[in-house]
């Protein structure tokens, strides 16, 4: 769906379905031009994500889908973002191939205002319209070919741009990681990446390969990788700002393209889904897709260690011992605990290559976090306050929400004291299985400011939200890393 905008002057332009919203106990405000019946407008209660269909007796349109956004006092942008999700799955499902969304004056007030209105309204409609067919030999086209938007003032307008870009790149992102674990291996994943850097003169892109990883001493990584026939990558994105450089900030992503277990492996049963072990790493390469529209003032760079995790005579076995960039020595204790492995050297890599202010990684680390947490909320662990706090409001603002998890350095204690400098698992009677990843993380970011997300219950299967969600991936952290780069400062 090619989603546009134009400026409300009163009428309503030719479309085959108006969209129109409404809060409780209100009538809801056409277009200058259109009319609907009595019957359809006394149906219409206004309740959060009520549609009401009917044919419009007068003006451009013939039929019109009034959509409900509840007690207008409690609408903020989640309400927005999922009114506009139902309308747009609706819009498609009626058949429609094009569509205008009108939103009258009183409708662009409430939450944050007209710009965040059209932000949350374009989210929704272009994150709500999303359909995974990558897959099909021939994908059936969605019919709602055409959206658009109809309101006054320019802030709107902006607010619209800006939700364009960010739904987008969440679909990119649940494009990346609903791909088949045979067609996005790590090599089509670096080339996803070039081809981030290709739309956007600001955003360069530098692939190593196992060579060049070996030379910089990326053992843990390419111990990971050893098992597999698809060549290890790492990706290195990088985005200049278009003014004076704020700082500098790392976004690290966890791409396992497949994740087996390697000589640990996996129980068959639901292991098709270690497909989204690369989700980090889609959250990373979408922030990069939205950073091509949306300016923020700091550089930006995404590291993306990209392997698969598969049993082979080659692989790494439980027990072997492997030297990481920085030097730390790692007994491989399981090998399905890789995640941590991949992100070592990607850490250590960050920390001496790049020196960013601050670092952020996104990974589906542990299945311990979605037993603690389940799927509405990311576990996050951060070494300062201020981090911490800057995630959980964007975290919030975007409804990709994030709880704070201890790092505890009594786990990296257990993880210390076998053959070689460090275990990569802690041993059974710690529980905490999220913490420990974190803390056996935590070895290898030094001083840096540092945050890590488990996003192992969020990335995918979440709960339903009209917009996002259900079978398949949900682009968990990318808007979240944008709203986080829009407002630092
Ligand atoms: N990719 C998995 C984590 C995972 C599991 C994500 C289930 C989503 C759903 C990770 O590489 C892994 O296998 N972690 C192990 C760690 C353990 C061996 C210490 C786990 O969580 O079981
Ligand atoms: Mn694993
Ligand atoms: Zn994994």
């Amino acid at each position: 769906m090619k989603l546009t905008h134009k400026d409300y002057s009163g009428s309503c332009p030719k479309a085959e379905l108006l969209i129109c919203f409404g809060v409780e106990g209100k009538k809801p405000s056409l277009p200058g031009d259109v009319a609907l019946t009595k019957a359809a407008l006394d149906d219409f209660k206004g309740e959060a994500r009520q549609v009401r269909f009917s044919d419009a007796t007068a003006g451009s349109v013939s039929r019109v889908a009034l959509v409900g956004l509840g007690d207008a006092k409690s609408v903020d942008a989640e309400g927005l973002r999922r009114a506009a999700g139902v309308a747009a799955s609706q819009a498609e499902s009626s058949g429609a191939k094009s569509a205008v969304i009108y939103v009258d004056e009183s409708i662009a007030k409430l939450a944050d205002g007209a710009e965040a209105v059209g932000c949350a309204i374009a989210e929704g409609l272009v994150m709500g319209h999303y359909r995974y067919d990558l897959g099909k030999s021939k994908p059936e086209p969605l019919k709602l070919a055409k959206a658009q938007t109809l309101a006054a003032g320019s802030a709107f307008r902006q607010g619209v741009k800006r939700g364009t870009a960010l739904a987008e790149a969440n679909c990119f992102t649940r494009d990346l990681q609903n791909r088949a674990g045979n067609q996005l291996t790590p090599t089509a994943l670096a080339a996803e990446a070039r081809g981030l850097a290709r739309r956007s003169d600001r955003i360069t892109c530098k692939v190593l390969d196992e060579a060049a990883m070996k030379k910089l001493g990326m053992g843990l990584l390419l111990g990971v990788s050893a098992g597999s026939h698809e060549p290890a990558k790492l990706i290195h994105l990088v985005y200049k700002p278009k003014s004076k450089s704020k700082g500098k900030i790392a976004l690290v992503g966890k791409g396992l393209t497949f994740d087996a277990g390697g000589i640990s492996l996996k129980p068959s049963r639901g292991m098709e889904d270690m497909r989204f072990d690369m989700s980090g790493s889609a959250a990373v390469l979408g922030a990069f897709h939205a950073l091509a529209s949306i300016d923020v003032g700091f550089e930006v760079h995404g590291i993306v260690p990209s392997s698969e995790n598969l049993p082979d005579g080659l692989a790494t076995k439980p027990g072997d011992v492997h030297v990481g960039m920085n030097g730390t020595t790692v007994e491989v204790v399981n090998t399905d605990a890789e995640g941590r492995l991949i992100l070592a050297d990607a850490l250590t890599y960050t920390v001496t290559k790049v020196k960013p202010d601050t670092i952020i990684d996104l990974a589906t680390l542990t299945g311990a976090v979605v037993m603690a947490l389940g799927h509405e909320i990311s576990g996050m662990y951060a070494t300062t306050d201020a981090l911490r706090d800057a995630l959980s409001a964007a975290g919030k603002a975007v409804s990709e929400r994030v709880w704070p998890l201890p790092l505890l350095p009594e786990f990296l204690e257990n993880m210390k004291g076998g053959p070689a400098d460090l275990r990569n698992i802690t041993t059974p009677e710690m529980g905490g299985g999220s913490i420990a990843g974190a803390a056996f993380l935590s070895h290898f970011v030094g001083e840096t400011e540092w945050a890590h997300l488990d996003i192992a219950g969020t990335a995918w299967n979440q709960k339903a939200r009209d917009y996002v969600g259900g079978k398949g991936g949900t682009g968990v952290g990318t808007r979240l890393l944008i709203q986080y780069l829009c407002h630092r400062d």
